[in-house]
């Protein structure tokens, strides 16, 4: 930002710049390896052209950080601008729509200085055009637009309520606790009345959680033992799970459920950085915004026959096909069972005696 030189005059905007605007931005070269290393970007310097009409310029004020980043990084390629949502201060318009002055929240990704026509780019998923921030604010600090007030209060919001269906006096558990989404699932989870659980890393954010925020309890996942404290703390079952970080945690907090439970799956942060655990049903849960309700097969005991009745019928139909894998001899049991957790078996494996 410093070498740029801006020099204003009246113009269709009121405003142009004379001078060329170079604009600094953080660029893959190399795609992480696990945690990522500060030389797989680099930061690269970009002469801005003059707008055209349409176009507006902006120049950033406060950049996001979220973990998205590192679980999307793998979708770039070397040589992008690697991918954020920030506030900028709009310095120069050819567009109507963005007045020079106004601050816009854009996925403009990590550079200081962004020409745009106001559509859509350079974002993840479904993306919004830069939409001006100041007004919607009502006077709240301009920052609150990437957090609280943003994407992250929405994920919080949408992904607590619309996903857990949370009742008054149920109990709700929270990983990734005192993180911009988790530590806003659990206040409005203390606004539906309800019992609230925090987990995270550290006494510290834990104090408060529970001394500034109102949540009801805390673990400390690096201390404490999560199952044990978690028993403790809700000794009737966890009813709601808004999950930000999968992995152990998760497992954990899980195999404490209540029957007919909800978990909201929001992120998998344990993850992020080992290859293995990125493909991990946790990526697939959320990629692909699955509903997570387990199920016992006897929750249908009622409707048994029907089932079988059905099966044997469309079998006889030659509309469901079947096949087997056949292991030889009782004493080869063990064998078979082996192998069918090593996945050696296709279809249904079987002992024949
Ligand atoms: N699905 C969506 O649309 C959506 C939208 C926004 C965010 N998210 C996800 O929501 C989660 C929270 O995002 P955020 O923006 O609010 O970030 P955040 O919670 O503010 O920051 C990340 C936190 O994760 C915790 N963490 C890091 N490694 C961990 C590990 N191995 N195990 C447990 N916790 C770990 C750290 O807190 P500790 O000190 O507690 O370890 C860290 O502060 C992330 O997984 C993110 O990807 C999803």
């Amino acid at each position: 930002m410093n070498d740029t030189k801006i020099i204003w005059f009246n113009s269709f905007s009121k405003r142009s710049v004379t001078n060329m605007v170079k604009a600094k931005l953080f660029v893959l070269d190399k795609h992480f390896d696990g945690w990522p290393k500060e030389s797989d970007l680099k930061i690269v310097e970009e002469e801005l052209p003059p707008l055209k009409n349409g176009e507006f310029l902006a120049e950033a004020v406060y950049l996001s950080v979220d973990p998205y980043m590192r679980a999307y990084e793998p979708s770039l390629s070397p040589g992008q601008t690697f991918i954020g949502s920030q506030i900028a201060k709009i310095i120069d318009s050819k567009n109507p729509k963005y007045p020079v002055g106004e601050h816009v929240i854009g996925q403009f990704g990590w550079r200081t200085h962004t020409i745009s026509t106001g559509e859509v780019r350079g974002t993840v998923g479904r993306g919004t055009a830069p939409q001006l921030v100041s007004k919607k604010l009502k006077n709240l600090p301009l920052s609150l637009a990437l957090g609280a007030a943003g994407m992250t209060g929405n994920s919080a919001y949408f992904g607590f309520l619309e996903i857990c269906h949370p009742k008054a006096g149920e109990t709700v558990v929270v990983s990734g606790a005192a993180g911009g989404v988790g530590n806003q699932v659990g206040q409005i989870a203390k606004i539906k009345g309800c019992k609230v659980i925090g987990i995270a890393g550290s006494d510290d954010k834990g104090k408060w959680l529970t001394d500034e925020l109102g949540f009801d309890h805390f673990i400390n996942y690096k201390t404490d033992n999560v199952a044990e404290t978690l028993k403790k703390f809700a000794p009737n079952g966890v009813d709601c799970y808004f999950d930000n970080v999968g992995g152990e945690i998760s497992t954990t907090v899980i195999s404490q459920m209540n029957d007919f439970g909800r978990v909201s799956k929001c992120g998998s942060i344990s993850g992020y950085n080992e290859a293995a655990k990125n493909s991990s049903i946790d990526m697939f849960i959320i990629g692909k915004q699955l509903r997570i309700e387990g199920f016992l097969v006897t929750r249908w005991i009622e409707r048994w026959h029907e089932g079988i009745e059905q099966n044997i019928e469309w079998i006889k139909e030659g509309k469901l096909k079947y096949r087997e894998t056949v292991t030889e001899g009782f004493e080869n049991m063990f064998k078979a069972f082996v192998e069918m957790l090593k996945g050696v078996n296709v279809g249904k494996a079987i002992v024949k005696v």
